[in-house]
């Protein structure tokens, strides 16, 4: 029977750091992952780079079915914390673009640093570990598993999301929450690409590779950054960003002309170049391929400016400032950098990230139905949400 105050199921993100932190306190800590390695996820984030936290990281950017959840763990843990341990370890990194941060080397970096940080604080991790079972006992918790018995006063739930299985996720962790009564928020995949149907796909598919600076808007809410044409459908930031936002059915809104104006350009054009192609124009403003697939997407006549009648012109601008599309889906979590919904932020104190229900019953990081913005705000969710737990287990 292996003994300990803690029991961490997960080493990804969360896991792992709520387990140091805790060790740190003096408690004896096990952590136990069914995968072959520990922190996969965090190996292939930022592109290998890993962008472990967002200078300008609040509650604001963070979808919850609570949106005042995520504020008690992110401010008592913040980015500068987090930021301040990464110089303490000698990391070099620097801001990609909008507070992003990203380690300059590599994102073994900051495994590496999570792995030192559970040596310091004796934590024992256990990798290849299928859990079997979870029971209640009076003291705490019992869990059998592949690499035998566990018993533990504390259980924090760290299994993550749905997204990428082939990286190791699974349900666990909402059904964990389910066998002790906890509700589950219905979950879907965000942070992903979208598909889009076969006659949009097959001419927009000639962009392939093409990114272009946007306004993506859905249900009130909008970024602005690129959108990456793919041979399946739209991709980049900015699709990335909304498509935690966007519900199957809804139209997305884009704005594919956010930093000039695109009617007084064409009217301009009009009058000093009224022989030029509506292709030649377009191509001012935006790649030659864009302009040559947008008119056919809509069926333009490419003709000289100087022909379009005022009806035309309002048309052509309107579809650069408010692109309606109908997605046909997403790519899913085969893609998705991460899970909405999740084990219900009502059943859980913003504290300590235990449930209300079951005594020393914790669940942090992906698993809770707290979802970031693109840009480093889902590590920063797991350490402040892992270092809320790791005081109270
Ligand atoms: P995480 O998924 O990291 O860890 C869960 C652990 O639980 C895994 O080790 C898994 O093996 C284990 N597990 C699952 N089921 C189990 C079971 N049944 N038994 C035992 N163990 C089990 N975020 C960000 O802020 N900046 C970034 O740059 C990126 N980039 C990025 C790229 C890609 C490709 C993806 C898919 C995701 C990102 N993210 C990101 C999101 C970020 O990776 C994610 O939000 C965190 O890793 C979540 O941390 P957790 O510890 O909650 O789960």
């Amino acid at each position: 029977m292996n003994k300990f105050d803690v029991v961490v199921i997960g080493a990804g993100a969360a896991g792992l750091f709520c387990a140091a932190e805790a060790g740190k306190r003096g408690r004896s800590v096990a952590v136990l992952d069914h995968a072959k390695k520990i922190g996969r996820k965090i190996l292939m984030s930022g592109g290998g780079r890993c962008n472990f936290t967002n200078m300008y990281a609040s509650h604001e950017n963070y979808l919850c079915s609570n949106p005042h959840f995520c504020k008690s763990a992110l401010s008592r843990y913040t980015q500068w914390d987090f930021i301040s341990l990464v110089a303490e370890y000698g990391i070099a990194y620097h801001e990609k673009t909008l507070g992003q941060l990203f380690c300059d080397e590599s994102a073994a970096d900051i495994v590496n640093l999570l792995v030192s940080e559970c040596r310091k604080a004796n934590v024992e991790i256990t990798t290849r570990c299928e859990i079997l079972s979870v029971s209640k006992t009076d003291e705490g918790f019992a869990l059998s598993t592949s690499m035998g018995d566990y018993e533990c006063a504390s259980l924090v739930v760290a299994t993550g999301g749905l997204s990428l299985p082939k990286l190791g996720a699974t349900p666990f962790g909402y059904k964990l929450a389910e066998q002790f009564g906890l509700n589950v928020l219905p979950t879907r995949a965000g942070l992903v690409p979208f598909t889009l149907h076969e006659k949009d796909k097959t001419i927009l598919a000639e962009l392939s590779g093409v990114a272009i600076d946007t306004y993506a808007t859905c249900n009130d809410t909008t970024f602005r950054e690129n959108t990456l044409f793919t041979h399946r459908g739209l991709s980049g930031p900015a699709m990335l960003q909304i498509s935690s936002y966007w519900q199957p059915g809804d139209i997305l809104h884009i704005n594919a002309s956010p930093t000039f104006d695109i009617a007084e350009s064409l009217a301009e054009a009009q009058l000093k170049n009224p022989d030029s192609l509506i292709t030649t124009w377009l191509s001012k403003h935006f790649p030659k391929r864009v302009a040559a697939t947008f008119c056919e997407l809509n069926r333009w006549d490419n003709k000289p400016v100087k022909q379009l009648n005022s009806k035309e012109a309002d048309a052509i601008a309107g579809f650069f400032e408010d692109w309606q599309i109908h997605p046909n889906g997403t790519e899913g979590y085969r893609t998705a950098e991460v899970t909405l919904g999740g084990v219900d932020t009502d059943e859980l104190s913003s504290k300590t990230m235990m449930s209300k229900k079951v005594e020393q019953l914790f669940f942090i990081g992906e698993v809770v139905d707290v979802t970031g913005w693109l840009g480093g705000y889902n590590f920063q969710w797991a350490w402040s949400s892992g270092w809320a737990a790791a005081q109270y287990v």
